[in-house]
């Protein structure tokens, strides 16, 4: 399939760059300034420059924290942004294939999403962006042209990410206090990009839930795996989220639990981590 990829510079675009080419996909990256989602020309021009079958879109604005004063600029990307994906796609008959995250639910089921649940309400600015962006998305294109793609606590080599704030402070420090009461899957982007394109193989669409398997745990269970991996003898203590204030309120039980990937085709997060922390890829 030739795919035109959005948001191509960022953590997973660059990841998923190689391995959707390995999956014999021909990719046309795409990132800010010459693509931007919320420029409907710019949108257009790329779109019709290249006669792409599909759109992968993993721009977004990510800052979850920032995104409570930045508001404005968080719903003009990840709302309005993808609505114009969506209807640039709509018009031109192209599938979407669209990233979305846990945090478009609340976060009250320790049991975990599937991807029929509702979703909504978000518990913070970032959740609601991304969820009015789903929303859009399922208005502007027929179902049999979409897939939501929703992923969480995702990390990889090309940009911040849990895993390496977390081998900094496990390195220099001799205790590191870690919550333990918010439940989810840690994901690697290239477990992520490995998920999409068999997705898109099996000619999925509706909504998917690609995470790394095994889950749920908590940051304070991953941390201690991050800590184990590296050999590192630091102290990881457990400590409840009201001891961390942030700006933005994070769900506490969003784990979002897949079906559509056949699950002997999923690693264990363990396994992604390993490979992840002695920098082997996952393809
Ligand atoms: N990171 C996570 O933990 C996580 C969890 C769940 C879901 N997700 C979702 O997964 C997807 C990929 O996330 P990621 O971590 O790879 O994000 P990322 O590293 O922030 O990458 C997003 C990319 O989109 C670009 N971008 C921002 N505004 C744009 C615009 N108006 N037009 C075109 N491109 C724009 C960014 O450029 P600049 O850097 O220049 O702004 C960046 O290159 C997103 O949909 C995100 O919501 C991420």
């Amino acid at each position: 399939m030739r795919l035109i990829l959005l948001g191509a510079k960022g953590m997973f675009g660059t990841d998923a760059l190689p391995i959707l080419e390995g999956a014999g996909h021909r990719v046309v990256p795409a990132d800010l300034p010459e693509a931007d989602i919320t420029d409907p020309t710019s949108l257009e021009r790329l779109l019709d420059a290249h006669r792409a079958e599909a759109v992968l879109n993993a721009a977004a604005y990510t800052d979850v924290d920032g995104a409570e004063r930045e508001r404005e600029k968080a719903f003009r990307v990840n709302a309005f942004g993808t609505r114009m994906v969506a209807k640039a796609c709509a018009d031109r008959r192209l599938l979407l294939v669209h990233l979305s995250t846990d945090y478009v639910f609340p976060g009250t089921r320790p049991e975990g999403y599937l991807p029929g649940d509702p979703p909504g309400p978000a518990v913070n600015a970032y959740g609601e962006s991304k969820l009015e962006g789903e929303r859009a998305a399922q208005g502007e294109l027929p179902p049999e042209r979409l897939l939501i793609c929703r992923t969480q606590w995702l990390y990889g080599r090309h940009g911040r990410n849990f895993v390496d704030t977390m081998a900094g402070l496990l390195s220099s420090r001799q205790e590191v206090r870690v919550v333990n009461d918010q439940w989810g899957v840690p994901t690697h982007t290239s477990e992520l990009a490995l998920q999409v394109a068999s997705l898109l193989q099996g000619g999925a669409r509706g909504v998917a839930h690609t995470v790394g398997g095994g889950g749920p745990i908590t940051w304070y269970d991953f941390a201690r795996a991050i800590a184990l991996g590296l050999g590192l003898q630091t102290r990881v203590v457990p400590c409840a989220t009201v001891e961390f204030p942030r700006p933005a309120r994070r769900p506490a039980h969003a784990w979002l639990r897949g079906e559509e990937v056949p699950p002997g085709a999923v690693r264990h997060w363990r396994e992604a981590l390993e490979a992840y922390l002695g920098g082997k890829g996952l393809a």
